[in-house]
């Protein structure tokens, strides 16, 4: 008898605990989002890289990248991609003018290529992304 109201005693606590615990360890942050270059957008004014050095990016939050869709695209790459402005196997292309890309957490990059030499031109952004529950 007082063996099992221990038991039930026990499982009301982890019934409680479980109830808790989900949004007692999770972080409520709404992912943060930028426009690529500021007014400039994703062009050739300031590269992006510079335009991303001063900055702290979570997976989670929202590049927006603005050009003029008639002469520019963005590709998301990888860092061979990234690295040797050559699109590498499996690119995605994006050429509304106005597209929006939720980074994951790690390693994101992106480059232009409609124009050639734009990717050396300042066309290409890396971003670190961290883990989004670092956020505030
Ligand atoms: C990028 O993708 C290409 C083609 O799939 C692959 O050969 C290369 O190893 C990849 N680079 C990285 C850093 O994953």
């Amino acid at each position: 008898m007082a063996r099992s109201s221990a038991k039930a005693a026990i499982a009301t606590l982890l019934t409680v605990i479980s109830f808790f615990l989900p949004g007692g360890l999770t972080h409520h942050r709404s992912p943060t989002t930028y426009i690529v270059g500021n007014e400039f957008g994703w062009d050739l004014s300031i590269p992006a890289d510079t335009w991303a050095s001063d900055k702290t990016f979570y997976g989670g939050d929202i590049l927006v990248f603005r050009y003029d869709y008639q002469l520019d695209n963005m590709l998301v790459v990888n860092q061979t991609g990234y690295e040797t402005c050559i699109p590498n196997e499996g690119y995605i292309e994006y050429n509304t003018g106005e597209d929006m890309i939720q980074i994951a957490y790690g390693g994101n990059y992106f480059i232009g290529t409609a124009t050639p030499g734009d990717c050396w031109g300042g066309m290409k952004l890396a971003i670190n992304a961290l883990a989004p529950d670092n956020k505030d």
